[in-house]
C-alpha cells in the first residue's frame, strides 16, 4: 500500500520499462493479406486501404521481396474475378489455372521458405456476391457451398499452398474440406479456419478491394452474431472438433474479449484477423492528424498479442520494418 508501494518505480526509465515489457511480436508472427489479379504489371491502389494494392503475379513477386527480407513469415492470398467470369457458384474460385492458383505456385517457387495461405471462399466469384450458391429461397445452400469450398481448397493444395483458410462460415465446411484433402492425399495441408468470424460492419474496405459486396441482403445468416457470444464460441469449438489446425477470431480489435476467452478454451494456435475497417480506421485518424500512425499500430498490435493471438493477420505486415523495426 502507498506510501511503501509505489508502482511508478517499475516504469521510471526507458531501460526499466524495456526490461519489464512483453516484446512486440516478431515479423514471423505476421501474415500479410493481399489481393492478386490477372494480367501483368498491374498495381492498383485500393482507395479505402492506403498502402494496399491489387497486384498481378509479377508485381506481387516484386513487392514480396523486401517483405520477405524483413522477416515476415507468411502471406494470405485473395483473388477476384472480373464481372463476366462470375457465375451462380463462383466456379472461377476452383479453376486449376485461376489467378490465385498460379500465384501460389509462383510465390512458393520464388520464396520456398515463405508460408503461403489462401482464402477459401467464393464471394468474389459469384454473380450474387454471397459465400456459396443460393437455394431457391435465396439463402446460401449450405451443403452445396461446402462442395464448392472443398473443390477450391483442393485446387489451392494442388497449387502448393501450405495453408487453406475457409472463410465462408458454412456449417460443416471444415469437416468437408479436411475429408476432401485427405482423400486426395493432401494430408499435410494445414487448415486454418476463420472459425469465429462475425457479421461485421468493418469489412467495407475489403469488399471494395474485392468487389465482393453481396448484391442483395447481407451475411448475417451465416457469419456469427456479435450479440451471441456463446454461439460464436461454439463455432470455434466445433471447427476444432471437425479437424481445424488453427482457429481465428475476426475482426480482432473489436473482439479482444472473444480472443482472450478462446485462448483459455483451446490449445490450438489462434490467429487474429486485424481487418480492413480496423486498418482504415487508424489510417483515417492519422491522416487527420489526430494520432501517430506508428504508435497506434504498435499499441493495437500489442493488444492483439496480449489477448492471445499467435498469428497476426495484418495489413501492417508489408511495412513491418517501418512500424516495428
Ligand atoms: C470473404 C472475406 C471477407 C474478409 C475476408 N474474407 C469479407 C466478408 O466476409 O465479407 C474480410 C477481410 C477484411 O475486412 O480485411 N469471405
Ligand atoms: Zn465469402
Amino acid at each position: 500500500m502507498f506510501p511503501e508501494t509505489r508502482l511508478r518505480r517499475l516504469r521510471q526509465s526507458a531501460g526499466i520499462r524495456k526490461m519489464l515489457n512483453a516484446p512486440l511480436p516478431g515479423p514471423e508472427k505476421f501474415m500479410w493479406p493481399t489481393f492478386v489479379v490477372d494480367g501483368e504489371k498491374r498495381r492498383e491502389e485500393i482507395a479505402s486501404m492506403p498502402g494496399q494494392h491489387r497486384l498481378s503475379i509479377d508485381r506481387l513477386l516484386a513487392e514480396l521481396a523486401p517483405i520477405v527480407d524483413s522477416g515476415v513469415g507468411s502471406v494470405l492470398l485473395f483473388g477476384l474475378a472480373d464481372e463476366p467470369e462470375k457465375d451462380f457458384q463462383g466456379s472461377e474460385a476452383f479453376n486449376p489455372q485461376g489467378t490465385v492458383q498460379r500465384a501460389i505456385h509462383a510465390v512458393k517457387e520464388r520464396f520456398p521458405e515463405l508460408v503461403v495461405a489462401a482464402d477459401v471462399c467464393v464471394c468474389a466469384y459469384t454473380d450474387h456476391g454471397h459465400c456459396g450458391p443460393l437455394a431457391a429461397n435465396g439463402d446460401v445452400d449450405n451443403d452445396a457451398a461446402n462442395a464448392v469450398l472443398a473443390k477450391t481448397a483442393i485446387s489451392f493444395a494442388e497449387a502448393g499452398a501450405d495453408i487453406v483458410a475457409p472463410s465462408a462460415m458454412m456449417d460443416g465446411q471444415v469437416a468437408a474440406i479436411r475429408a476432401a484433402l485427405d482423400s486426395k492425399d493432401w494430408k499435410n495441408t494445414i487448415l486454418m479456419s476463420y472459425s469465429t468470424k462475425f457479421a461485421s460492419a468493418m469489412y467495407g474496405p475489403f469488399r471494395d478491394a474485392e468487389q465482393s459486396q453481396p448484391g442483395k441482403g447481407d451475411r448475417k445468416g451465416y457469419q456469427a452474431s456479435y450479440g451471441d457470444l456463446r454461439t460464436a464460441l461454439r463455432e470455434s469449438e466445433l471447427d476444432e472438433a471437425e479437424g481445424a489446425d488453427i482457429l481465428m477470431v475476426k475482426p480482432s480489435l473489436f473482439y479482444l474479449d472473444v480472443l482472450a476467452k478462446l485462448r483459455e478454451q483451446t490449445e490450438l494456435p489462434l490467429a487474429a484477423y486485424n481487418v480492413s475497417g480496423e486498418y482504415a480506421m487508424l489510417h483515417a485518424t492519422a491522416e487527420r492528424g489526430w494520432g501517430d500512425l506508428r504508435e497506434m499500430v504498435r499499441e493495437s498490435t500489442a493488444a492483439l498479442s496480449r489477448a492471445g493471438a499467435d498469428i497476426l493477420i495484418s495489413y501492417w505486415a508489408n511495412r513491418y520494418a517501418e512500424f516495428f523495426g
